[in-house]
């Protein structure tokens, strides 16, 4: 180079000096789109594309796909046999190895090979170091569990010629059909098919083939045709593509995979994210509201992303869910190459099942990934739950976090110095806001060379750490996977000297442009990376780091400035000699996951659970930390869609989900920020952060009576922190989601599967609409059924299926309680989280119509693994109506450290129990009597007072028991009336 270029200062810099000569006059907020490869763009999604519209066009068309007969084994749960597929007219056959697997679990899984690569017959062009197998370790990151198979799944006894049929599932209802010729699986479920594969004929293994040279045109010569002879395919994008000036060698030539996945009487699929869309799935062949390209899955750093569209962003999870009344299925496409998703909609097939005639929609879904196997699960449900349950089974539940992981995080990008960061500190705790967490971006470094400190300006981490150790707070700093190119910096040096850098196509170390100007990537695909990338977070090398310091992943797609679509060339290497192509979405969750171990590793005998935030993402990130949805922009519209966004998470089995409170790109008004705030409180990961050339927000900046609101806000999420702690154990330990969209918790209810706007905050009943419009006093609220639903804050009710209006100022959350629930919370306000350990808990008992409630509480250390050995307390309360009494009984695993852990909790009570829609015949009532497990009774009996206030109004009758002196930990029973 005859130039060193400019080290950018923020990515605007970056995105300005790539930007500025082809364009003087761009908005100034905008996805560059031509930075970004359309499906037209990306050769393998094209070709399928387009022989999707040419079978359309075909009034008959049959898949050369078939499975020889004659191949067909069935052992121990599992079905082999060889699908074939005839080329062209030539009539040559290739010979593709299926598996079907029948789990324990009722998921089955299908995987199509290809022989000659798995033997590594073939020859790959450039003299390319790569593998030759198609890629198949993707399970190795993703999958954790859940494989066991099934030991009752079975070939079926009533046999059809051209067809082989297997019966597995739970007392096996599940029953899959395969048929021959064509090639295609029905999957069923008590005699109904609810997913079908190639039901369009869509499945297209691009088989390896060698390159025939043609001759190079004379001058003045026709160029030869760009299609082969043998089939008459344009094979322009078979061998080579250019995007953005980057050149893709594409040693392996086509190599695609895809299929067409069909559920027949489905109107709705979820998930796939991420996507800045709707909960909801658009369809994706163009026509009015609907997308024109399809769903794209490849982890990118998008600048300045747009909304309601299906381009890519940073992370990726092939799971979708296909949703009606009575029944939900899902499928996971085990793929971690670029992959794009077609769906569309048509009227017409009648579900056998309803009555009368009334045609029903299908969905239809063509899945196109570039390389790899084919490897899908198939779930067929019949709930989200089952859904979300056999999803975690396989790929993990969310890690456990710490509790102060789940308070609220103050971030900006950057607190400048560390008497910066002590002070930000100190004003939080004069303008008495709770939080828990200050983080550190780039710039604290020394010249963006991660494991150091600026000397001038973060001179004394030490006196910071503790600082914010005195209230336990905590901090995060960041730790990107690109590792400056630079003297004197060992970490580069020994990264370098031992082989642990991503290689480029000659096998050399890939050099790239990040944060820091020139870098290189560690390949965390490696074990060696992963042991070596551990030593850099010991206290002892990472000096100025402490119990107190977490981490920060960002920039993991990896984002590559100079690189095509800003990530890696394709063609690069990792570890193993698969190509980036190969393994492009898992990459991030590669980084993530060696962080994790980090922390993990910290130091002998210290074990706390780690937490690391996580920008890009993959099926099987939900184990190592948070994710958040990255650089959105200070304005409604972006507030609007972080709801769709995080409730998608949840769905999708990566729930520790949250946007930038207050947007990232440009300055919020007051108001926005506070709505952003009030917002936040629902997002299981809640942080404020902003880039570098905005002004400063933190809660304290905006003033009366923007400061209060917004103080207000973090103090109902920290006195709801029980109830969020026990939503994560869940989460953890079931799959659920921690904010559920209302399909998710109403399955049944037809009118509220695409409502995503709105959330329900675990199994509490909380029920969270808020506000994300400009000026607005109100918002109409949807119930899904004819419970009660109260107000939060003052008992209004609010009852009947349909939409209400909940005023809405300023101040004002949009909360409801649905009758039927006990929630946990801690009504002291405190400074941080970790000051909150020894409170006691006031549970809010909401009576449902009959006049019964119950609900959860996990608490544990909130710390350590000691969970794991029972250090638990797990209680179920349980109001009924016939006995009039609140009593809470034991649900927890017993474990080596159960007892030791009651005994800490010992004098940790219960100081208040609200009844919500109190029965009017509790006028007059002065005293509930109380019992508690292991505490003698007193003559005449243990009594707490108790205040009845009468229904006024729309307002609900309540009353509140005040100190009734139960341990939280105990068994007891409050006797009302
Ligand atoms: C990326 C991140 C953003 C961060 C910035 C600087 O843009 O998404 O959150 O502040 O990099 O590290």
């Amino acid at each position: 180079m005859f130039f060193t270029m400019p080290q950018p200062r923020s990515w605007t810099d970056v995105f300005l000096s790539f930007t500025a000569l082809t364009s003087l006059f761009t908005p100034v907020v905008m996805v560059k789109h031509e930075n970004f490869k359309t499906c037209t763009q990306a050769g393998f999604c094209k070709r399928n594309r387009a022989f999707a519209d040419d079978v359309a066009q075909l009034t008959s068309w049959t898949s050369p796909y078939n499975l020889d007969p004659s191949s067909v084994s069935f052992k121990d749960g599992q079905l082999s046999g060889t699908i074939l597929k005839t080329v062209g007219k030539s009539g040559e056959t290739v010979r593709l190895p299926l598996t079907v697997t029948f789990l324990e679990s009722g998921t089955a899984r299908v995987t199509v090979d290809e022989e000659k690569r798995q033997k590594g017959d073939i020859t790959l062009r450039h003299d390319s170091k790569a593998r030759k197998e198609r890629y198949n370790e993707a399970s190795k990151w993703a999958i954790v569990g859940g494989l066991e198979i099934s030991t009752g799944a079975a070939l079926s006894r009533d046999t059809e010629a051209g067809s082989t049929r297997v019966n597995y599932g739970p007392a096996g209802t599940h029953e899959a059909v395969i048929t021959h010729s064509p090639f295609g699986i029905n999957f069923k479920r008590d005699g109904e098919t609810h997913i079908k594969f190639n039901e369009r004929g869509l499945l297209n293994m691009e088989h390896w083939r060698a390159k025939v040279e043609k001759p190079q045109p004379k001058e003045g010569e026709e160029p030869p045709p760009e299609t082969t002879e043998e089939t008459g395919e344009d094979e322009s994008t078979w061998w080579e593509e250019t995007f953005g000036g980057n050149t893709d060698t594409k040693p392996k030539g086509p190599e695609a995979v895809a299929l067409d996945i069909s559920f027949p009487g489905y109107e709705h699929v979820y998930g796939i994210p991420e996507h800045a869309s709707s909960l909801s799935l658009k369809e994706t062949r163009g026509g009015d509201g609907k997308y024109s390209e399809p769903y794209r899955l490849y982890n990118a750093d998008v600048f300045e992303y747009e909304l309601d569209s299906p381009m890519t962003l940073y992370g990726a999870i092939p799971l979708m869910q296909a949703h009606r009344k009575g029944s939900t299925v899902g499928v996971f496409w085990l793929n971690a190459a670029e992959t794009w998703i077609d769906i569309v909609k048509s009227k017409g097939s009648k579900n056998p099942l309803s009555l009368g005639t009334k045609s029903v929609t299908d969905t239809q879904t063509h899945w196109i990934s570039e390389s790899g196997i084919l490897d899908v699960f198939v779930m067929l449900g019949p709930t989200p739950k089952d859904i979300t349950q056999k999803y975690g089974e396989l790929t993990g539940f969310t890690a456990m976090p710490q509790q102060f992981a789940i308070a609220y995080h103050q971030c900006r990008w950057n607190y400048v110095t560390d008497e910066d960061v002590m002070d930000v500190d100190r004003k939080f705790d004069k303008f008495k806001i709770p939080y828990d967490v200050i983080w550190l971006d780039i710039e604290y470094t020394d010249g963006k060379k991660y494991f150091t400190w600026d000397p001038l300006t973060f001179p004394n981490p030490k006196k910071m750490h503790n600082q914010l150790d005195k209230r336990d707070r905590k901090l995060v700093a960041i730790i990107d996977p690109h590792i400056k190119n630079t003297d004197k910096y060992p970490v580069i040096d020994e990264m370098k000297s031992k082989g642990l850098a991503v290689k480029n196509k000659e096998g050399n170390d890939y050099e790239g442009w990040c944060w820091p100007g020139s870098s290189y990537w560690v390949d965390c695909f490696n074990p060696a990376a992963i042991k070596w990338w551990t030593t850099l977070f010991k206290y002892d090398s990472w000096k100025g780091t402490f119990a107190n310091t977490f981490i920060w992943n960002d920039m993991n797609e990896p984002s590559v400035f100079n690189g095509p679509e800003t990530t890696m060339p394709k063609d690069n290497l990792h570890y193993g000699n698969w190509e980036h192509r190969d393994v492009h979405n898992i990459n991030g969750l590669t980084f993530h996951n060696a962080t994790f171990e980090a922390m993990v590793e910290r130091k002998k005998g210290e074990v706390r659970r780690p937490f690391v935030l996580t920008r890009s993402f993959y099926a099987g990130s939900q184990r190592l930390g948070a994710m958040w949805t990255g650089d959105n922009l200070a304005e409604w519209s972006h507030l609007a869609i972080s709801i769709p966004m995080v409730l998608n998470q949840g769905i999708s089995g990566f729930p520790f989900a949250g946007a930038d409170v207050g947007g990232f790109f440009g300055n919020p008004s007051k108001e926005l920020l506070t709505r952003w705030y009030q917002t936040g409180t629902f997002y299981p990961f809640f942080r404020g952060h902003a880039h570098i050339d905005t002004r400063r927000r933190e809660p304290y900046v905006p003033g009366a009576p923007y400061t209060e609101i917004i103080s207000q806000a973090l103090r109902l999420r920290y006195q709801l922190l029980p109830a969020w702690y026990t939503a994560f154990h869940e989460a953890a330990t079931t799959g659920a989601p921690i904010v559920r969209p209302n399909f998710y918790v109403h399955p049944d209810d037809a009118a509220g599967f695409a409502i995503d706007d709105q959330l329900y905050v675990g199994s509490t009943g909380l029920l969270a609409k808020p506000v994300v419009t400009e000026g607005a006093n109100s918002v109409d609220i949807y119930l899904a059924d004819a419970e009660p639903y109260y107000d939060y804050f003052d008992y209004t009710t609010y009852t009947g299926a349909g939409y209400h209006t909940v005023q809405a100022p300023l101040d004002k959350i949009p909360l409801l309680m649905q009758g039927g629930h006990v929630i946990p919370r801690r009504d002291r306000p405190r400074r941080s989280s970790g000051l909150m350990k020894w409170d006691p808990f006031t549970l809010v008992v909401v009576l449902d119509r009959a006049g019964n409630a119950e609900g959860t509480l996990y608490i544990d250390d909130g710390e350590t693994f000691e969970f794991e050995q029972g250090a638990a307390i797990h209680r179920k309360f349980v109001f009924d109506h016939e006995t009039s009494a609140l009593s809470s009984t034991d649900i927890g695993t017993q474990g080596p450290k159960t007892a030791a852990f009651a005994k800490a909790m010992a004098k940790v009570r219960v100081e208040k129990v609200v009844v919500v829609g109190a029965p009017a015949a509790w006028e007059g009532l002065a005293e509930v009597a109380v019992s508690e497990e292991g505490v003698k009774e007193s003559k005449g009996g243990r009594r707490a007072k108790v205040t009845f206030y009468p229904a006024q109004g729309v307002k609900a009758a309540w009353a509140v028991v005040r100190d009734p002196k139960v341990a939280v930990g105990k068994g007891w029973r409050i006797q009302f009336a």
